[in-house]
């Protein structure tokens, strides 16, 4: 049988736990989670694994990166199973502090990302967010103070955020991104997707196949706006209320004029129902 991880709630045996895993010889690996782990995220810790000899995952539901009429109350928890599954994955330590360790009485100081964070993407939808999982993730990082840390590229704009942060406040952590791991049909694994109805659910993989279809016609030369203006038409006529659809620079995340502007992200939000889907792709 697979040895469970360790399991710390406080920050005295998150220190006892890394004094015991670290050593200047070892690569400690980090992988933030708000668990409800599925097999998006079990990629993570699987790349972890390879990059690094000791693996930490927290899971830890965020509530700064929520705003007040979004999904916290009611965000998937599922202690047991996500425990099941990293034990099976030899995770050696797992981080699960409590709201009132993250963010004790009067803690009153916020990282404000600027860049990336501020293109006009997620962060015109949700203008809580990028603040919030900065704000989180560089806790996580002088926390656990890992040579690594692993995150899916399923949450693009998040990845470039959390990257230019490590970068802009010297943070002593390589940030390394990893492929969207996809249901059969092409959706993108989220902790989110439970909420679908079966209805929902049979047009939820549109979104991919749009990207898909975007992302091609964009390569063999179709003028980037009207492919743009037609997927949207898609992704709105199968029952979609959509945020965005957009071609952006792949590292700055600002707009672009024309393919010689790439290399490109094509990067989508829309709603259905009552759950918010996010998904992009390489051009
Ligand atoms: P969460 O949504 O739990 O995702 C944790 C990590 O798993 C993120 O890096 C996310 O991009 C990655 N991930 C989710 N679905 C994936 C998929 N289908 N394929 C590959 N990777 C996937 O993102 C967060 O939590 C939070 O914002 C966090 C960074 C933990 C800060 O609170």
């Amino acid at each position: 049988m697979a040895k469970k991880p360790l399991v710390a709630h406080t920050p005295a045996t998150l220190s006892r736990a890394l004094a015991g895993l670290k050593s200047s010889k070892r690569r400690m690996a980090l992988v933030p989670t708000m668990g409800a782990l599925h097999a998006g995220h079990l990629a993570l810790v699987r790349l972890a694994r390879r990059r690094a000899d000791r693996v930490v995952v927290s899971i830890f539901v965020n509530p700064t990166q929520f705003a007040p009429h979004e999904d916290l109350a009611t965000y998937p928890r599922t202690w047991a199973a996500d425990i099941a599954a990293l034990t099976a994955l030899g995770v050696d330590l797992v981080w699960a502090p409590t709201v009132e360790v993250m963010y004790p009485q009067r803690f009153a100081t916020r990282i404000a990302p600027e860049g990336p964070a501020v293109v006009g993407l997620e962060d015109r939808f949700r203008p809580h967010f990028f603040g919030g999982v900065a704000t989180v993730v560089g806790k996580l990082f002088l926390q656990c103070q890992p040579d690594i840390a692993i995150f899916g590229e399923k949450d693009y704009q998040q990845l470039k955020v959390v990257t230019r942060m490590a970068r802009d406040l010297d943070m002593r952590v390589k940030v390394i991104g990893a492929p969207t791991v996809r249901e059969k049909d092409g959706l993108a694994m989220s902790s989110r997707n439970v909420y679908l109805d079966a209805t929902e659910r049979a047009v939820a993989p549109t979104l991919h196949r749009t990207l898909k279809q975007s992302a091609t016609a964009i390569a063999t030369g179709e003028p980037i706006d009207a492919v743009l203006d037609s997927g949207r038409s898609t992704i709105t006529q199968a029952g979609f209320a959509l945020d965005y659809l957009e071609a952006r620079n792949a590292e700055t995340l600002e707009p672009i004029e024309s393919i010689k502007a790439g290399p490109i992200r094509l990067l989508v939000a829309a709603r259905i129902g009552k759950t918010r889907l996010i998904d992009n792709i390489a051009v």
